[in-house]
């Protein structure tokens, strides 16, 4: 029982958290010890759920180990420069993927159903018709499969049903290092802040990073894995770091994308998007794939791209190369994300 194995009582009488085995997903060991229910998709998609409405909102709720969020819905400042990631939810930019074939994106209102205050109340929206409904599910499903939810698949939980691959979602946001870094850093407080250990943390961050942070990054199966190698580069900005194993001819117009238009001023307020990318924008399409701007690639990938172990009796699927990082395998054994030191 993961309960019996969590606490750990020492001579001195007090109680130490025990570490997470490695045969137990992120998903699985948190459930229980944060939602205080046991694992079932109805839990894991509440642990799902607090940490999608906190990385949004900041915190609101209990418990939460006193770790500080602010969330995205909140104008940020990241390595020196101001984001304000809520510009991309409400429609003031041409920054959504309107799945129409055209170069530029459409604007388009994630917070039409409830906004904050149905987070608030823990429900992704007010109704099952809405673009925030969409969303938010969606954004749950994803981070159950990241962090391995055993349960998902059944009952209310379903797997992913959005689109498998995060640069079609995110590419007319033309999203830079600040803004990726800002969102992944309140993703990391988020889980922090509910009680994820240090090495889950930091198993969040660099599998983010590894993963959707370096632009031209190669095509990689991600979530779901059955959907084959897809593009998965979010941060598509020139000021980006390039990939190590950049792949930039795989991308359109390789891999340059126009800086998305405001569509509403009033909306988007006074903070608006960083517009740094100039200088580099009018070099970017040339498809040479070389830097154009600097930007160091911590947790970049290595794309070695070796079959996973087996763990149990769950069946092994291709680790993607995108999920290995420095220093850590990262095995996908089925369901499950698991951590094994290199
Ligand atoms: C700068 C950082 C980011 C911004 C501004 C951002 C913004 C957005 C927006 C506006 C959408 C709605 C897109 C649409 O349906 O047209 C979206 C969807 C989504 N985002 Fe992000 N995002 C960022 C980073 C991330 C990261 C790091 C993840 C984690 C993997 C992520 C996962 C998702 C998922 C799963 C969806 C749903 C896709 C679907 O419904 O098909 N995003 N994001």
């Amino acid at each position: 029982m993961l309960l019996e194995t969590l606490i750990a009582v020492t001579a001195l009488g007090t109680f130490v958290k025990a570490a997470r085995p490695e045969n137990v997903t992120i998903c699985d060991w948190y459930t229980p010890l944060i939602i205080g229910e046991p694992n079932s998709p109805d839990s894991q998609q509440k642990l799902m759920q607090r940490i999608t409405h906190t990385f949004i909102l900041g915190n609101y709720t209990t418990p939460n180990v006193g770790i500080k969020v602010a969330g995205v819905a909140a104008p940020g400042n990241f390595s020196g420069h101001e984001v304000n990631i809520l510009n991309y939810f409400t429609g003031a930019y041409y920054s959504s993927n309107g799945y129409n074939n055209t170069s530029t994106g459409i604007a388009k209102n994630f917070l039409d159903d409830g906004g904050a205050t149905a987070l608030l109340a823990d429900k992704p929206a007010n109704t099952k018709t809405s673009n925030q409904y969409a969303l938010l599910t969606h954004v749950y499903q994803y981070f159950g499969e990241f962090y391995g939810c055993s349960e998902q698949g059944t009952g209310d939980f379903p797997k992913y049903k959005g689109v498998a691959s995060m640069y079609e979602v995110h590419k007319f946001m033309k999203s830079d290092p600040y803004e990726s870094g800002y969102f992944n850093e309140q993703i990391v407080l988020a889980a922090k802040s509910l009680g994820f250990e240090q090495a889950d943390c930091d198993f969040t961050l660099k599998a983010l990073e590894a993963t959707f942070g370096n632009r031209c990054s190669p095509a990689a199966p991600v979530i779901p894995a059955s959907a084959g190698p897809q593009l998965q580069a979010i941060c598509v900005s020139e000021n980006c770091p390039l990939d190590p194993n950049a792949t930039c001819s795989a991308y359109p117009d390789e891999g340059f994308v126009p800086f998305p238009e405001i569509a509403n001023a009033t909306l988007a307020g006074a903070v608006v998007k960083e517009n740094d990318t100039s200088a580099a924008t009018t070099a970017s399409p040339s498809g040479t794939g070389s830097p154009a701007a600097s930007g160091s690639a911590s947790g970049s990938s290595t794309a070695s791209g070796s079959a996973a172990t087996s763990t149990g009796g769950a069946s092994t699927l291709e680790v993607s190369s995108a999920l290995k990082v420095i220093g850590t395998l990262i095995t996908v054994v089925g369901a499950g994300l698991f951590i094994a030191p290199l």
